[in-house]
């Protein structure tokens, strides 16, 4: 190969690379159920996730202006707003730029992901959301009313953040917690939490439909191969993208937008997901 194909070549590979960590998809699913309120019918949710820290031009302008074209009327941000490896106090301004400018569109709530709890300054990095505008939900429930109906949006932090040396990955207290907070409502629920690998304990407790991420889409997606790696899940991880519904109860997987100790992409551009909740009618409610 002579020095001009050779230099064609590498920009070429070097603009594919680019555009797989930065081209932004929009991926749009329809989640249905008898117990969404009839208020809540075509109500939309942005789901932002992983973001890492990652910048998408000035202030966020091109993820800003992402979400605003998918028009949330509720956006839930699950985890990893920062990197524990590349961000410090100073330096976690893309992150809060998002937060501020979701807040702006939509009513935005936030749940604290593994690289919040690892980072060693999420006590600075709470304080900061809380001048957003958006909510933090960690370990909360809160109603959504509309038109006299109402949904359930409860948050959980990482399990990370009850590792100790009796439950080295938190999982048995996050389960406890998590299943007591579900008790406490009855209403159509939504639930924020970084992790997929749980979707078995979120149907246990009740959830309807739960918003993940963590998986990074499986960080390469390769034709015939499909998602390769994921924290948390290993080599050719299970879930990694989209709605799965069993029984009746959803779970979204968000690829995420940002990295983190892979610096790149491939087949597995950055993501927004929006639900579309709709109503679906129990048989003996259609014949009325
Ligand atoms: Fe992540």
């Amino acid at each position: 190969m002579n020095k001009l194909a050779l230099s064609a070549a590498l920009a070429a590979g070097g603009a594919f690379c680019l555009w797989q960590n930065n081209g932004l998809e929009r991926t749009q699913y329809t989640f249905a159920s008898p117990r969404v309120p009839e208020a809540f019918d075509g109500f939309r949710i942005l789901q932002i996730s992983d973001l890492h820290n990652k910048v998408f031009g000035r202030g966020q302008r091109r993820l800003l202006k992402a979400l605003e074209e998918l028009s949330p009327q509720l956006i839930v941000v699950t985890g990893d707003l920062i990197d524990k490896r590349r961000t410090t106090p100073d330096t976690m301004g893309p992150a809060l730029d998002c937060l501020a400018g979701a807040a702006r569109i939509a009513p935005t709530f936030y749940v604290a992901g593994n690289h919040e709890e690892y980072c060693g300054f999420y006590p600075q990095l709470r304080q900061a959301i809380r001048e957003t505008g958006a909510v933090n939900l960690d370990w909360k429930r809160v109603s959504l009313t509309r038109r006299g109906q109402s949904i359930g949006v409860m948050g959980a932090a990482d399990p990370n953040f009850f590792r100790g040396p009796a439950d080295p990955w938190g999982q048995a207290a996050f389960a406890r917690r998590l299943l007591a907070l579900a008790g406490e409502g009855e209403e159509f629920t939504i639930l924020l939490s970084h992790r997929p690998e749980l979707g078995g304990l979120y149907a246990q407790a009740g959830v309807d439909l739960a918003f993940c991420g963590h998986a990074h889409g499986g960080q390469l997606r390769l034709p015939g191969v499909g998602a390769v790696l994921s924290p948390g899940q290993g080599l050719f991880p299970r879930h990694t993208q989209g709605l799965t519904v069993q029984n009746g109860r959803g779970m979204v997987v968000s690829r995420g937008l940002g990295n983190s100790l892979f610096p790149q992409r491939i087949g597995n551009r950055p993501e927004l997901v929006a639900v579309t909740l709709r109503r679906v009618f129990h048989k003996a409610e259609e014949k009325m």
